[in-house]
């Protein structure tokens, strides 16, 4: 294995080299994070230079819509999925909530869901509220002595009436993580899509989507230790 170069590393992030922070680790998960400086150049080159309504023939405007052209071209090789599946929103919570309002268009009464109580309030609340909805919600619960998602009680809770299984990638309750690839198989063999809140799993990798399987992958970028892949100053 490759021994990571920790003063290379460290500084890539401005605030380390700030006195407040001298003699001090970080170790934030799931929070908001520091970002290193190529983030903080693009960032600040952005608001700066390029802030005006997107793809105009003009410079500012033109830059601007192509640097926003390739956040996405970027991320979604990263994450593993095609350009027109990702999607930008304001925040996971507030990203669940909307799915879940198109989700009550689209199921019908007497249709049923699966949610765990191993997951944040974010991918939890918005979907138990479909029960006012005349949607069943079915709770896969926890293990109480181990904290696991027991795969086997998910299997009791699937039949053909659900429509959609919840869980987290790791769980901000008790770190756990669950086999998203093996959770999506059999949620797919029962016909329900997959929504998974990788919250708290994004900050230790990006997860590669396509391969895990998953329909609906949330996190929130502004969680996790950014790196434009750039090591110099942005072009
Ligand atoms: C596991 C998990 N999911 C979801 C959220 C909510 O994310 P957001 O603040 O983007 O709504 C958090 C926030 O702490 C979290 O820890």
């Amino acid at each position: 294995m490759m021994d990571m170069d920790i003063d290379f590393v460290r500084a890539q992030f401005p605030v380390l080299s700030d006195p407040s922070m001298a003699g001090k680790a970080f170790f934030e998960n799931a929070g908001g994070s520091f970002a290193c400086r190529q983030v903080i150049d693009r960032l600040t080159r952005f608001y700066r230079e390029r802030k005006v309504q997107p793809y105009w023939d003009f410079e500012p405007s033109r830059t601007g819509g192509e640097e926003m052209d390739e956040s996405r071209t970027r991320l979604s090789v990263l994450l593993g999925v095609a350009e027109d599946e990702l999607h930008f929103g304001p925040s996971t919570t507030q990203n669940v909530y909307v799915l879940a309002q198109a989700f009550r268009e689209w199921l019908q009464r007497g249709d049923a869901i699966v949610v765990t109580d191993q997951d944040h309030e974010a991918n939890s609340g918005a979907w138990r509220g479909l029960a006012d909805h005349g949607i069943e919600v079915r709770e896969w619960r926890l293990d109480p002595d181990t904290g696991h998602l027991d795969h086997a009680k998910l299997v009791d809770l699937l039949d053909e009436r659900v429509r959609l299984v919840a869980f987290p990638h790791c769980s901000n309750v008790i770190g756990e993580i669950n086999d998203v690839a093996a959770i999506s198989r059999m949620a797919h063999a029962a016909g329900a899509v997959v929504c998974v809140d990788g919250v708290s799993y994004a900050p230790h990798g990006l997860p590669d989507i396509g391969q895990l399987g998953a329909d609906i992958y949330l996190f929130s970028a502004y969680n996790i230790w950014p790196t434009s892949g750039d090591h110099d100053d942005p072009p």
